[in-house]
């Protein structure tokens, strides 16, 4: 879909549908843009203020007919919700309300009125451009013959700027908001995607077709490779499986760049069934997504590049498959990590610490990072704890995780703390090897998974997000369909970006190609 910025007034915009955002209010502000629309429109929408008929509730929506009184044939009231709850999350659902009510009833273009809000237009673009972009996101791939597929044709978004300054700082949103959501429909893809298609060696490619059009660079580590690294944990998960494993290193380097590098490391799990200590049938399709930390380190590093991010970053992804065999790792093996330290393995089902520990040792060794910090979905117990709706963090760097749960406020992607209080790494002292890879009981899971991580990262200051609850949905939200969710990209790329002076601009600096260097002038760049 093209997100064009456009300085047309909203009664002579020629869309097929003309979007209106009101907040939860009985009247429209006297003198503002709305009240004069509402003027051209014969009180049209004061008439529903004033019957009850649309209350300004977040995400409600109203389709009033013009009757010819302005150019668009239609007006959609939507709703932002009460003033004091009109947050910039606010303005990213009802974008994504406005889109996807736009393509259930088969238009082709929609303009959008952007609301008189608190925060700088740059923003106010940037929400609607991904609320919309992400609302509307489906993975097509796999239906012959896809549903309401006729129906599904909106092909143009206009977001109309009042004047040039505001046209500006738009366009500049807009841009922003189409590099974020591509990246996070990208983590969507890959983890929404089956597991006979996203194998280890599928996100190799995809990290290599990344760096193909991004400035990133990229190298993989394969079985060789991992083997002269001695990553020992990696290889014993990925030993029960016909699938080779795959060590993905993408790389962020921005010339002048010279300080050491931040380093985000995803879980790349392309299936879990548990291995030997096998998952029960029900609901183990899902363990499809268990590479959605992987997938979000992907896109979020897409994303750092294209928007011309000042520091260096380095993504790592350790990627397999976690399968039962003849050859799989079995209870009691005991494994040898990069670091040297030994790990009996009591339960092959919790695999992802492993593979998670050769590449935060890879990272501290090779990479002497200034922070790490990781996503894995690593444990069910962090979806008994938090649910959906918050992302388990542990860690050791807390101006690391400060930042960490404001860019989650802003991003609507919230995160939430548990402690690593040293009592817990007691629990996962092994009687046969240095460690072991669970703990005698159930209780603390996902914080004995975080302690156990802890073993690898040294000194190194280290934030662990556990995104087990939040990076799948079984239900329809406005900007995040059923499935995987691309969560942490738009939580990163914030919390990174508050850690440099002054907010990165997109400056189509990390594209190679012509065509995508261009949407500086005209932020017009095809988004899907
Ligand atoms: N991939 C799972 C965790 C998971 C659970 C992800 C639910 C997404 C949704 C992980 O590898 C796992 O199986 N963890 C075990 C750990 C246990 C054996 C200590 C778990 O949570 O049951
Ligand atoms: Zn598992
Ligand atoms: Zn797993």
């Amino acid at each position: 879909m093209q997100v064009v910025v456009k300085r047309d007034k909203p009664e002579l915009v020629a869309a097929d549908v003309l979007a209106v955002f009101l907040r939860q209010e009985k009247t429209l502000p006297s003198k503002s843009v709305v009240a004069q629309l509402d003027a051209r429109l014969g009180g049209r929408i004061r008439d529903y203020l004033d019957s009850g008929d649309f209350s300004g509730a977040l995400n409600s929506t109203v389709l009033v007919r013009t009757g010819g009184t302005i150019q668009a044939p239609r007006v959609l009231l939507v709703g932002l919700g009460k003033p004091e709850a009109c947050t910039i999350d606010a303005l990213r659902q009802a974008s994504a309300t406005a889109a996807t009510t736009a393509r259930r009833l088969g238009v082709n273009s929609m303009a959008l009125l952007p609301p008189a809000y608190d925060v700088e237009s740059g923003e106010v673009g940037q929400a609607l451009t991904e609320g919309a972009l992400l609302g509307l996101y489906t993975l097509k791939k796999y239906k012959t013959a896809p549903e309401n597929e006729d129906k599904d044709n909106l092909r143009d978004l206009h977001i109309l700027a009042s004047g040039s300054t505001v046209q500006r700082a738009l366009e500049n949103g807009v841009q922003r908001g189409q590099i974020l959501a591509a990246a996070v429909n990208l983590a969507r893809d890959l983890s929404n995607s089956p597991g006979n298609e996203v194998n280890p060696s599928y996100l190799a490619q995809t990290a290599r077709e990344i760096a193909e059009r991004t400035t990133l660079r990229c190298h993989v580590l394969d079985v060789d490779g991992m083997r002269e690294h001695q990553m020992g944990c990696l290889l014993g998960v990925a030993q029960g499986s016909n699938q080779p494993p795959a060590f993905i290193i993408l790389e962020h380097a921005p010339k002048g760049a010279r300080e050491k590098p931040i380093v985000l490391v995803g879980k790349g799990l392309t299936f879990d069934s548990g291995g030997i200590s096998i998952k029960p049938a029900a609901n183990m399709e899902d363990m499809k997504m268990d590479m959605s930390g992987g997938a979000t380190v992907l896109g979020t590093m897409q994303a750092l590049a294209q928007l011309g991010y000042p520091r260096r970053v380095v993504g790592l992804v350790p990627s397999s498959e976690n399968l039962p065999s003849g050859n799989a790792v079995k209870p009691g093996d005991i494994l040898r990590a990069m670091s040297g330290k030994t790990v009996e393995v009591i339960n092959t089902d919790a695999e992802g610490r492993l593979i998670l520990a050769d590449a935060l040792v890879y990272a501290v060794q090779e990479l002497k990072p200034a922070c790490i910090v990781d996503l894995a979905t690593l444990t069910g117990a962090v979806v008994v704890a938090l649910g959906s709706h918050a992302t388990g963090m542990m860690g050791t760097d807390k101006p690391m995780m400060d930042r960490l749960r404001a860019a989650g406020d802003y991003s609507a992607e919230r995160v939430w703390e548990l402690p690593l209080f040293d009592e817990y790494s007691k629990q996962i002292k092994s009687d046969f090897a240095d460690i072991k890879n669970v703990s005698s009981g159930r209780e603390a899971g996902s914080i004995i998974g975080g302690a156990f991580l802890k073993e690898f990262v040294g000194d190194t200051p280290w934030v662990h997000l556990d995104i087990a609850g939040t990076a799948w949905t079984r239900e329809n939200r406005p900007y995040i369909p059923k499935g995987a969710t691309g969560v942490g990209i738009r939580l990163l790329v914030k919390a990174l970006e508050d850690m440099v002076e002054g907010v990165t601009q997109p400056t189509a600096k990390g594209e190679k190609s012509k065509a995508a260097a261009k949407p500086k002038a005209k932020a017009a760049a095809k988004a899907s």
